[in-house]
């Protein structure tokens, strides 16, 4: 029995968090993992409800929510389409939306996804109860930070002493970012290496972000020169759909092939080193590496589940039992 420093809170971004909150997250998780692979019961949100509202689409995040809710005994709405089918068509704000949600279905937290960066808090400040960041614009993916950091940490073995090569699209894409914040606030001794092609690129004011938090930052364009130190390659993919809504496709496929983690250049890492992405990909890792004992991507899926239990458990029980 200990109480947890996430009960009642909301969840909007991963800057708050302390190395003692965050372990004490994962070490729920890891107790989640066993609940979910013995098939034991363990039902302590029994007559608590979850609103999960989506604008954006997904699959990993959205079922593991999801699943992770009933799972704890809850019940749920969920909604995946509320860009198209919810009142947001008929130009409601998401703050009356919001309001609206916690009175039509009582729910004790909300989840949410949406396409505004800066979404998570005004829905935490236009709410009841917990609001939970789900993927907010291209700024921050709170959660799937910490399924990372839990992967990473199951998988590697700590959280310091890291070697960390993140590729993509580091410009519109959320979930280097808040991974990178999370390594810089709870990590000790860690180095990212940034790969992207120039214009998907981290900014300088981010850099300098995580600098100030003690990360290590380097920039990279060569793919093939940084992988052998790597402890963690972390692929990620170029985002068509923000190309898409600046009209800008062409760039989109003039970039989207930029850096490809082949079967051969895979074989450059350590062999104890690990490969994650956050899914969806395009052409950036493919299906071939799958078979490479290095790849993670799909256990990865396994602590969202684990990781968005101990979450939800967190924020709705004061103490666990
Ligand atoms: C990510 C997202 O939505 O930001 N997906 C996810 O939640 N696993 C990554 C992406 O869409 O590229």
């Amino acid at each position: 029995m200990s109480s947890n420093p996430f009960y009642k809170k909301h969840y909007t971004t991963v800057d708050n968090l302390t190395r003692a909150n965050v372990m004490y997250l994962m070490q729920r998780a890891d107790f989640m993992l066993d609940v979910i692979s013995n098939k034991s019961e363990h039902i302590p949100l029994k007559n608590k409800h979850a609103a999960i509202l989506f604008y954006q689409p997904s699959t990993r995040t959205y079922t593991s929510f999801h699943a992770a809710a009933c799972r704890l005994g809850m019940t749920v709405t969920g909604i995946q389409g509320m860009s198209a089918y919810s009142s947001a068509v008929k130009g409601e704000t998401l703050a009356d939306t919001i309001k609206t949600v916690y009175q039509t279905t009582g729910a004790d937290v909300i989840v949410l996804r949406h396409p505004d960066d800066d979404s998570s808090e005004t829905a935490a400040k236009n709410s009841y109860v917990p609001v939970i960041n789900a993927g907010s614009g291209k700024r921050e993916h709170p959660t799937q930070a910490l399924l990372d950091l839990h992967t990473i940490y199951k998988n590697v073995g700590r959280i310091d002493n890291l070697n960390i090569v993140m590729v993509g699209d580091h410009l519109f894409g959320r979930t280097t970012k808040s991974l990178a914040k999370l390594l810089g606030l709870v990590g000790e001794n860690v180095k990212v290496t940034f790969v992207a092609p120039k214009e998907l690129q981290v900014v300088e004011e981010f850099i300098g972000e995580l600098a100030q938090m003690g990360l290590a930052v380097e920039l990279a364009y060569d793919l093939g020169t940084v992988l052998d130190c790597a402890d963690v390659v972390y692929m990620t993919r170029v985002q068509k759909e923000w190309f898409e809504d600046a009209g800008r496709l062409e760039d989109y496929k003039r970039l989207k092939d930029s850096f490809i983690l082949t079967p051969m250049l895979a074989e450059e890492m350590k062999p104890e080193s690990i490969i994650m992405h956050p899914l969806p990909r395009t052409d950036e890792l493919p299906p071939e590496v799958d078979t490479n004992p290095r790849a993670r991507y799909f256990k990865q899926m396994r602590s969202g589940l684990a990781l968005r239990m101990a979450l939800l458990e967190s924020i709705l029980l004061a103490e666990v039992v």
